[in-house]
């Protein structure tokens, strides 16, 4: 193979990122793979900004079937579940190979297009959709392949971790701090994506798809995003020596697996707790190896479009080795690894969990909170009272536990919700070791 020609489906924030790792790296990847990569066409709703970025308009595709015919791999960087759907499978159909950073696409669409790519003897690789730059799908489907994996659990979402990272360390506002994310090209189109957990959801659904070889299957998640989560209750949990991340977590435990996106309280000393702004960091336990962790940029530009080249270099290079189609399958399994598999209700996980509640203060209290715990063998690990307003005697009383069943612990937070003297809501969040 001399030249490997690629179409660009979208030239916002990834695409033109892929031009430019392209144009910055050319040299290095031939002399690499000894094949010369080249865009021959781009598809953008806005022609003068691809002029403008490429100097070059010879690129500028007037449709979807112009960058099919031009290109060997069409790479789709157009996002979401509408068109983008449409022009993949028009791509796959007409035996193009795919590369897609579009989680939403691979979480809701994957099984019938790679089914599809089957049929047409052809192949979709997607690594940019998990995690952006960080190589997690290659980690998981080849690095750890000697491996059985447990779990996989991690920050996915650059946006929501900036945001977090922003009221925390520098006292950004909410909106603030997604307004920034925004201009800087982190978040999704539709931003409730990013704070309401639905994209770190997506890429859960991925991870666990090619972490135990089980069908995606995107409505096994549950998901809870970061727009109900309190100021106060960060700075609570930090002062119990706890970070609040948004954490994707995937287990398997005797062919139960479990598939959650929501706040967790991580130990201040993991590694986990410490990644700041946009970038994501995923931690893996395999039965052999033990635990590693994928730490790098998560959501931009160039990381992102890092990521997509090296699926786009890695087809090429399987393909001028002879092979029709991408050497390993989509999800890493030849055979599907879900027979007698079935998902844990969130009801029936068991984790840590930090309890807020609200209470005018009066004698008794804390015995009665004490009792309902006892009265569920449930061990409290870290009990704390702090005087809201020493007049009216009202207090928050926060408790951590470090194991509990979450059905166990919901009817306590009912119970406690019931008693005369609790004036709030309480707060509920989970809490996981993340590895020692
Ligand atoms: P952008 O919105 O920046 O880019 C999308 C581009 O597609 C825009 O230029 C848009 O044009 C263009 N477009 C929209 N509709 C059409 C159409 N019908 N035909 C041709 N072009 C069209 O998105 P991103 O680059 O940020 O994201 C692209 C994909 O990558 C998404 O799936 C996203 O989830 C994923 N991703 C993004 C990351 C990031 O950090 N941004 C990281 C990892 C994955 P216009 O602007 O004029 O509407
Ligand atoms: N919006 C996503 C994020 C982009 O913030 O992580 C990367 O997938």
């Amino acid at each position: 193979m001399s030249d490997f020609k690629i179409g660009i489906l979208g030239f916002g924030t990834v695409g033109s990122g892929v031009f430019n790792v392209l144009k910055e790296n050319n040299s290095e990847i031939h002399a690499k793979t000894g094949i010369n990569f080249k865009i021959t066409s781009i598809l953008d709703l806005d022609q003068e900004k691809v002029t403008a970025i490429t100097n070059d308009p010879s690129l500028l595709a007037s449709n979807v079937d112009e960058v099919i015919k031009k290109s060997d791999v069409v790479v789709e960087l157009i996002g979401g579940t509408g068109i983008a759907y449409e022009f993949a499978k028009k791509a796959i159909e007409s035996g193009k190979y795919l590369v897609t950073a579009n989680k939403a696409l691979i979480a809701l669409h994957g099984s019938e297009l790679f089914e599809l790519a089957k049929q047409n003897n052809t192949s979709i690789l997607f690594e940019a959709s998990v995690a952006g730059g960080i190589p997690i799908i290659k980690a998981l489907r080849e690095g750890l392949v000697s491996n059985k994996i447990e779990w996989v659990a991690g920050i996915l979402n650059g946006t929501t971790n900036y945001i977090l990272s922003e009221m925390k360390n520098n006292g950004l506002s909410f909106e603030t701090a997604l307004s920034q994310a925004q201009q800087l090209g982190y978040a999704e189109a539709d931003p409730t994506f990013d704070i309401e957990g639905i994209d770190a959801a997506h890429k859960i659904t991925i991870i666990a798809s090619i972490a135990f070889g089980i069908p995606l299957d995107f409505k096994k998640v549950h998901i809870e995003g970061i727009t109900n989560l309190q100021l106060k209750d960060v700075t609570y949990a930090e002062e119990l020596g706890f970070r609040i991340k948004l954490i994707g977590l995937a287990k398997k435990t005797n062919n139960e697996i479990e598939i959650r996106v929501h706040p967790t309280l991580i130990p201040e000393s993991r590694l986990v707790a410490n990644v700041d702004g946009p970038m994501n960091a995923v931690l893996v336990m395999a039965n052999m190896l033990g635990p590693t962790l994928y730490y790098g940029a998560g959501a931009g530009s160039d990381p992102t479009a890092s990521a997509v080249v090296t699926d786009v270099v890695d087809l090429a290079r399987s393909i001028n080795h002879g092979s029709k189609t991408f050497h390993i399958p989509s999800n890493g399994f030849e055979t599907s690894n879900s027979k007698g598999v079935s998902f844990k209700a969130i009801e029936n996980i068991s984790t840590g969990y930090y309890l807020r509640a609200n209470f005018l203060d009066s004698a008794g209290v804390l015995a009665k909170i004490t009792n309902l715990f006892a009265e569920k063998n449930i061990s409290i690990d870290a009990m704390h009272q702090k005087m809201l307003k020493k007049d009216q005697k009202e207090n928050d009383v926060i408790i951590v536990v470090n194991n509990a069943l979450e059905k166990d612990i919901n009817e306590i937070v009912d119970k406690i919700q019931l008693m005369e003297s609790n004036i709030g809501s309480v707060v509920k969040l989970r809490l996981e070791e993340m590895a020692k």
